[in-house]
């Protein structure tokens, strides 16, 4: 006899209420006809590893982890993937015959959308601005691409610093804000909070022309002031980071049931209703 249970998958993070993973992978599962339920779990801050553990229990194939437990997922996982281990970071968990797999999809998601909106990575140079979590979790992927160089500004520099001595890849180097100045960037990627506080970083209008594509890694209804920047600056393309969230569930999706889901759809449907 067939077991038509349908696999157990979840995300969790404190806070979850406005997480939009449930409704994202919902919609990959019933455009690939798979069996799945994808819930949303709040976590107390200090209850992390119980709440693993008794999803496990529960039979849960795989989970998302979001704020503020990527960390801690990670110390948690049995085994991590490199793209995980390089970015510090867990996203995606897999439960399989006892042990517990971590992975980080973010820079995937990064990578992906910037590829399926015809933006060429290979021998381009990019200017990454941020030194946090976020910066560090999309740039083995990055990398990846061959870029001919990426440089890490940060207003904290000790910060972009220390990543580029973890990457030791001749490629990468650390900056100020100031030392940016004038430098000729393909590609401007935000991977600053900044726009969760309205702001900009201290970027000025001599590292962006009409041959420049901007990316924020946030996103919102209404613009953030580094989309408003770019665009007022008259970049060739602008971005924000609504692509790679899905584009990150997708890859988390790929990784649970070895199906690349359709994302396009999603990123419109979930564009209508923000
Ligand atoms: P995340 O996990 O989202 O990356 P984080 O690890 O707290 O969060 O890192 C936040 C990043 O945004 C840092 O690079 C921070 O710069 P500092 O390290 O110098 O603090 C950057 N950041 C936040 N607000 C900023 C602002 N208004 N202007 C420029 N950078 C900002």
């Amino acid at each position: 006899m067939t077991d038509n249970t349908p696999d157990q998958y979840c995300v969790f993070g404190n806070p979850i209420e406005h997480s939009r993973s449930p409704e994202i992978h919902r919609m990959f599962a019933n455009k690939s006809q798979q069996m799945m339920n994808y819930e949303k779990i709040l976590v107390p801050v200090n209850g992390f590893s119980e709440a693993i553990h008794a999803f496990i229990e529960k039979n849960g194939k795989g989970a998302n982890v979001t704020v503020p437990f990527k960390e801690q997922a990670m110390a948690l996982a049995d085994q991590l993937s490199s793209r995980a281990a390089s970015a510090g970071a867990v996203n995606t968990l897999t439960f399989k015959d006892g042990i517990i797999y971590g992975d980080n999809t973010d820079g995937e998601g990064l990578v992906t959308d910037l590829l399926a909106n015809n933006v060429t990575l290979k021998q381009q140079n990019i200017l990454l601005l941020g030194a946090g979590g976020a910066a560090r979790g999309v740039l083995l992927p990055l990398l990846a691409q061959q870029p001919n160089r990426v440089v890490i500004a940060n207003r904290t520099v000790s910060k972009a610093e220390k990543i580029c001595q973890q990457f030791a890849d001749p490629r990468l180097t650390a900056s100020s804000y100031s030392g940016i100045s004038n430098q000729p960037f393909d590609i401007i990627i935000n991977a600053t909070s900044a726009s969760l506080a309205g702001e900009l970083p201290p970027i000025t209008s001599d590292i962006i022309n009409n041959n420049v594509v901007c990316y924020d890694m946030m996103y919102g209804k209404e613009d953030t002031a580094f989309i408003l920047w770019s665009k007022r600056h008259g970049a060739i393309k602008v971005f924000d980071g609504l692509g790679m969230l899905v584009g990150q569930a997708a890859e988390s999706f790929n990784v649970w049931r070895s199906i690349t889901p359709p994302v396009k759809p999603v990123i419109d449907q979930l564009r209508k209703s923000l």
